[in-house]
């Protein structure tokens, strides 16, 4: 048998998960700077260890020399989403860029896998540069929610232990997990508009409180003293009422103020 040169082999698929993570974290970063809202809540990526590729290629009867062609999961990236409606969203992002090519896509949230197993998996060939020169491998994408992600990870780890077999009894309560993570995206799917417009409304209040402190900064510089007074008391007494229209007013005063000390 060929001896496999691990290094050699995984020094791609390392830089691969590498910039497919900066890659989908900024897409989430921009999201945010925009103002839009956001389908990613956080992004993973790891890369499949060597003994892991042993046995799947073992299981699958893979030869060492088609391990690159045929076991697509050595780059893998999971992205995870606060409600099922998202995942779509992410689905039509990555359908739409241009710096990668779709394989497959394999959507066991339609079709629920017999274990229970439910996410949104795109398979991708994804071009680099490598000193070696360009060189194009395969990595795999899911999507899917929290509690998905939840159900999927404890039912791994069961799996792993029992080496596949896991107890009957265990079984039928994963089973019941499976149903219950199920019925917890379908209850917050209920209530999602409530939770985005208390995020988006976090997020505004967030960002007129940064931009209030770097005004409140910018003019101790030019300001009178006792102007800084009232206004360092105006914003304690503002920023306690919870108002958000009070907010609004006293950030776009201190915004005109700033810009007359200017002149
Ligand atoms: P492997 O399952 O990796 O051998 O590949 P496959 O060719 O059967 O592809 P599939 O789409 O079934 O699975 C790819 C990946 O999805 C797996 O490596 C797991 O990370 C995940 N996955 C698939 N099925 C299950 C499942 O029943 N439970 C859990 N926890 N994860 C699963
Ligand atoms: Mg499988």
């Amino acid at each position: 048998m060929e001896i496999i040169n691990w290094k050699e082999l995984l020094y791609p698929y390392e830089q691969a998960v590498e910039e497919l993570l900066l890659k989908f974290k900024s897409l989430d970063r921009e999201c945010r700077h925009l103002g839009i809202y956001s389908p990613v809540d956080s992004v993973t990526g790891r890369l499949k260890r060597p003994a892991s590729i042993l046995d799947k290629a073992g299981r699958k009867q893979i030869p060492p020399e088609k391990i690159e062609e045929e076991i697509e999961d050595i780059a893998g990236i999971r992205i995870l989403c606060q409600f099922v409606e998202d995942i779509q969203k992410v689905v039509d992002m990555v359908r739409s860029r241009t710096d990668m090519t779709i394989l497959e896509e394999r959507d066991y949230i339609t079709n629920t896998k017999p274990s229970g197993y439910r996410s949104y998996h795109i398979i991708i060939k994804y071009p680099l540069s490598t000193a070696l020169g360009p060189k194009e491998i395969l990595a795999e994408i899911q999507i899917r929610t929290n509690a998905m992600n939840f159900w999927a990870t404890a039912e791994h780890s069961l799996r792993y232990k029992y080496s596949g077999n896991i107890p009957e009894e265990l079984q039928e309560r994963l089973t019941n997990c499976a149903e219950a993570a199920f019925r917890l995206d379908r209850e917050m799917a209920t209530i999602r508009e409530e939770i985005t417009n208390a995020q988006r409304l976090n997020e505004i209040r967030n960002s007129m409180t940064a931009n209030i402190l770097d005004n409140i900064q910018k003019l101790h510089f030019v300001a009178k003293l006792e102007d800084m007074d009232s206004i360092n008391k105006e914003f304690v007494e503002v920023w306690n009422s919870q108002d958000m229209e009070k907010l609004r007013t006293f950030n776009e005063k201190l915004n005109v103020l700033t810009e007359v000390y200017r002149v």
